[in-house]
């Protein structure tokens, strides 16, 4: 039925993704990252990550080929990140993109890197059930989707007003001192704080217009609720004290992202009456926002998708498994005069 094979190419940020894509089956995938660049900055450094993108792209395509046991021939179409993200990096992967398909003659799609981190579970778990609720978390992005058809017809239901949830880890990881990107070790370290030694405010709670922003999140306030209880509460110099005031901290911060996640997914589910929430995007990991999600969907009668952990951070497969679903709705390639879309809606 699937006779299309999807190359994907990934390149809005840090990571050079390439896979090959069969309707649902990934082939085979490259990876590279120059993240590893950035822990000595304390956060990307553009002009490093596109170089990076530049000197990794053949190396990964050749693993994604030969991961697949294809070759260049065998691909019937091309996608690849348009935007979001980095101009720099993402020109790098689009130029590659256009080389490759006026080379080899193949249509070409420029596509949502966003809504990528949603059609991968379709990689790992089969089809998504359509209609379905779609959370993706990540470094750069904290969106809520009704998805009436991942190809065709998606509806923004709500975002974030401020940092996005991997955004606000990482910073607060900042403030507690913790290597970059802090989103893991914050994650780490609340799983030993005390529970409710703490608690943060949730954001937009004392929004005046609570049901304008029933689907939105706001991450800033909070970041800044820990900043004053830092500044209020000095962390101890007595190392095992200073390591769980750090946990309780974080404990209390992650508490107030994943119950402001949870709860307003689940919502989201109910109101437009979908029975699944798949969830995208490097938080994606985050080990609360597992439990307290699926807490609350299984009370509500509802499913969550979570795609494997090496498909929720950024990745060639996301881009490869939209582009397979836009050429099995037989939506029509991008105009080759594409460019990056730094800002792409969704
Ligand atoms: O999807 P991704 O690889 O890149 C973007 O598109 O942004 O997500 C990376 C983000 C970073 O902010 C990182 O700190 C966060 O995801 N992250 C986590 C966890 N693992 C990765 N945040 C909280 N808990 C985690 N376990
Ligand atoms: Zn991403």
């Amino acid at each position: 039925m699937f006779v299309s094979v999807i190359l994907g190419i990934e390149s809005t940020c840090d990571e050079t993704g390439v896979a090959l894509v069969r309707g649902t089956t990934l082939l085979g995938q490259g990876l590279a990252t120059s993240m590893g660049e950035f822990e000595r900055y304390g956060g990307i450094i553009p002009e490093i990550a596109s170089r990076a993108h530049l000197e990794s792209f053949l190396p990964v395509l050749d693993a994604a080929l030969h991961e697949a046991d294809l070759d260049l021939s065998d691909v019937t179409a091309i996608a690849c990140a348009a935007g979001p993200g980095l101009v720099g990096s993402l020109t790098v992967g689009i130029c590659a993109a256009k080389a490759l398909a006026t080379s080899l003659g193949l249509p070409l799609y420029g596509v949502n890197h966003v809504i990528g981190h949603l059609a991968v579970d379709a990689l790992a778990e089969g089809a998504l059930p359509q209609p379905c609720i779609g959370l993706v978390a990540s470094g750069g992005h904290s969106n809520l989707l009704l998805i009436n058809n991942i190809a065709t017809d998606i509806v923004e239901l709500g975002g974030t007003l401020d940092d996005a949830a991997g955004e606000a880890f990482d910073k607060v990881g900042r403030l507690l001192g913790l290597p970059y990107p802090g989103g893991p070790h914050v994650d780490r370290m609340a799983q030993s704080g005390t529970p409710d030694a703490i608690r943060f405010p949730r954001g937009l709670a004392a929004a005046k217009d609570k049901d304008r922003y029933r689907y939105d999140f706001s991450f800033s306030g909070l970041k800044t609720a820990v900043s004053r209880y830092l500044a209020a509460n000095p962390l101890p110099d007595d190392e095992t004290a200073r390591k769980q005031a750090v946990a309780d901290i974080c404990r209390a911060f992650s508490e107030s992202v994943n119950d402001s996640l949870s709860a307003k997914a689940v919502a989201a589910a109910r109101d437009n009456n979908c029975d699944t929430i798949v969830v995208g995007g490097g938080f994606a990991a985050n080990s609360r926002l597992r439990e307290l999600l699926v807490e609350r969907a299984e009370a509500a009668g509802v499913s969550v998708r979570f795609p494997p952990l090496r498909l929720c951070t950024d990745n060639g497969a996301q881009i490869a498994a939209i582009g397979a679903a836009l050429v099995e709705a037989g939506v029509a390639p991008s105009p080759l005069a594409f460019g990056p879309d730094t800002a792409m809606p969704l």
